[in-house]
């Protein structure tokens, strides 16, 4: 049965909820679920713009002819061709034949990759600057190349303000009634899924998604209707802030976190001595995660969020425990850059993981390694109190200069 959302006069949601997929791109744990936002815009001509997950096909399909009410479709526009959103698009090209598709040369490639038999004769290709006329609205077409696919392109609806943002602007979490962001908490509830969606799945494209960021100031954008999540039409420069530091990997904080890789405890006792030191220093809001127990989805996320960051780890077979090795993989991936960081080590008989740490964190950019450190041999000593207070000094001074 359907369930469609007015947007504006003819403007409307008809996206749908997945709340039962565990894991986004099969990597990234998603207990608030997510949502396929697709939108169909009702002008003397119809448009479809991008589709949805199969998940949810049979609704969207529901969705897209109630929201059609009886009316043929015109135009079907693809701005982004990952499967979350175009995995319906032969079904709806079936369903509608009359409906020509819209969208960049590299998605018109893409849908000849993913679907064997489509009929590519039906593709009309736009590129940036290029506009479609449905009657009282214009579409603009903006190149929004990576942001995260390179075939990606945002619609802007230049009659309205209306921009259709693809993945940009997009956030973990299955809607809950309510379309708007202002209709929602979105900073108590709604910040830390757009972000960790941000870091993990657009944030490795930082200087693109700036590029893109640097085209849209020049729109006089209204609303913003991303692929996921909800839809933006007030206090739009907030959110658009936050993406101007994620996308420069600039601290949204002045604050510090601490990753810990921990096999019996005694690291973790090290690391949180030193969270407890800082914390005298009269830093505020320390945050200490353990990487064997905190999917690294929500580890990178912060590290984005935060200025300062300490890694602590156990040595295991000679190198860095293994599930901080990865964690530490998983920041260099993401291009994360411009943070002090600082280094507590571990090991029972050969300690390494501090000089193989630092190895890593030194093929990242712009990062400042202090000096200070703690190297544990099996478990902290009293006589090692005076370096732990004294790394958490030196983080504590650098966080307040
Ligand atoms: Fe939501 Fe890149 O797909």
């Amino acid at each position: 049965m359907y369930n469609i959302k007015k947007i504006t006069d003819d403007l409307y949601w008809v996206g749908g909820n997945d709340r039962r997929l565990a894991l986004f791109e099969n990597v990234y744990p998603i207990p608030e679920g997510v949502s396929y936002n697709s939108y169909v815009l009702l002008d003397e001509k119809t448009v479809l713009l991008d589709t949805a997950d199969s998940a949810i096909m049979e609704l969207f399909v529901e969705n897209v002819k109630a929201a059609l009410n009886g009316r043929k479709l015109d135009y079907i526009i693809i701005n982004h061709m990952e499967p979350d959103h175009s995995a319906s698009l032969e079904r709806i090209a079936e369903l509608y034949p009359e409906a020509r598709i819209v969208t960049s040369a590299k998605a018109k490639a893409m849908i000849g990759q993913f679907f064997e038999d489509f009929d590519m004769d039906r593709i009309d290709v736009v590129k940036e600057g290029d506009s479609l006329t449905t009657g009282r609205h214009t579409l603009t077409f903006v190149a929004a190349t990576m942001v995260h696919w390179p075939e990606v392109i945002f619609t802007f609806d230049t009659t309205d303000g209306t921009l259709f943002s693809a993945d940009a602007f997009g956030t973990f979490g299955a809607l809950g009634g309510n379309l708007f962001a202002d209709e929602v908490n979105f900073e108590t509830e709604w910040l830390e899924p757009a972000r960790r969606y941000y870091t993990n799945i657009v944030g490795k494209y930082g200087p693109q998604v700036q590029k893109v960021l640097q085209k849209a100031s020049g729109l006089d954008i209204k609303r913003i209707c991303p692929l996921h999540g909800p839809v933006w039409r007030k206090n739009i420069g907030w959110f658009i802030d936050k993406y101007a530091h994620w996308a420069s990997c600039t601290p949204e904080d002045k604050g510090v976190v601490i990753f810990v890789g921990s096999i019996y405890g005694h690291t973790q006792n090290a690391a949180d001595i030193v969270a407890s030191a800082i914390a005298d220093q009269g830093i505020k809001n320390v945050k200490v995660y353990d990487v064997s127990v905190t999917d690294p989805s929500y580890l990178l996320a912060e590290a984005f969020r935060a200025s300062h960051l300490i890694f602590a780890s156990a040595t295991y077979n000679n190198e860095i425990f293994s599930n901080m090795e990865h964690f530490l993989i998983e920041l260099k991936e993401h291009a994360l850059h411009s943070r002090t960081v600082a280094v507590i080590e571990n090991g029972t008989w050969a300690p390494q993981s501090g000089k193989k740490i630092r190895a890593m964190l030194g093929e990242m950019k712009d990062m400042t390694i202090l000096d200070e450190t703690v190297s544990i041999k099996s478990s902290p000593k009293e006589s090692q109190r005076e370096s732990m207070y004294a790394l958490a000094k030196a983080v504590a001074d650098s966080v307040k200069a």
